[in-house]
């Protein structure tokens, strides 16, 4: 795993930024894997900037986007469905048609997962993947105890990891309790992948992640089975 340490929120954003534009730039038609939170919010302001000032155009650019909660309409001023039209595609040329999100509000969730997987499969994997981590270790929503060989399936979100979220809520209770998520395997097919981190808060699990021990108990561990992770961290995060 390359590990770069930057500065501070905003010099991991650059860098992430950079990565991406550049991504963007030498494939003909990119797949991006995309996740949402606190964290990329920078990156994508900046990646809009670059879009506005022409320097980088996302009409060719596909998008898989790692989660959804279960049971938040597309609409939902918290959906990861919103999020993204707020913070990147309503803001840049992408094609809708070229955007997948999974369906939190699906009938059938197991053939909502299934079926997310197999277009994963047939127009990805996504040559950069950007994740963030939990502070409880998860990537995507693959909680602690996750089978390192899943696909897209239904969680349900740890206790922890509701209360973290909460604060995108108005209360701890409008949390869902369930979600979809890419799976590791998933995850780990991508061709190249490139982990966020900012924070105090993250600096334990940043710190067990570079301990460098797999193990199922934290999920992120896993990315140390892939052979093109780069870690952008912030002084902050890399504290402990
Ligand atoms: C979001 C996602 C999650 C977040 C993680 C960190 O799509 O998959 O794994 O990356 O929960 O969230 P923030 O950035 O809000 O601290």
């Amino acid at each position: 795993m390359d590990v770069v340490i930057v500065k501070n929120y905003i010099e991991m954003s650059k860098h992430a930024a950079e990565l991406v534009g550049e991504c963007i730039r030498s494939h003909e038609d990119p797949v991006l894997g995309l996740a949402t939170g606190g964290t990329p919010i920078g990156m994508y302001q900046l990646l809009v900037r670059q879009y506005r000032e022409g320097l980088l155009s996302f009409k060719n650019v596909k998008t898989f986007n790692l989660d959804e909660y279960i049971g938040l309409d597309p609409a939902h001023s918290k959906s990861y469905h919103r999020y993204m039209n707020e913070h990147l595609f309503s803001h840049v040329d992408i094609l809708r048609d070229q955007t997948f999100i999974p369906n939190g509000m699906a009938s059938n969730l197991q053939k909502e997962c299934r079926q997310y997987e197999k277009l994963l499969k047939r127009v990805g994997p996504p040559d950069l993947q950007i994740l963030g981590i939990g502070e409880n270790g998860h990537i995507g929503f693959n909680e602690p105890g996750s089978d390192f060989d899943g696909d897209t399936h239904v969680i349900r979100l740890a206790d922890s990891t509701r209360e973290a979220n909460a604060r995108y809520f108005r209360s701890p209770d409008e949390v869902p309790t369930h979600a979809i998520t890419m799976g590791v395997k998933s995850i780990l097919r991508s061709k190249k992948i490139v982990l966020l981190a900012s924070g105090e808060k993250k600096a334990n699990a940043v710190k067990r992640l570079l301990d460098g021990e797999t193990d199922p108990a934290f999920p992120a561990s896993a990315l140390c089975n892939h052979k093109d992770v780069t870690l952008i961290v912030d002084n902050a995060a890399m504290s402990k």
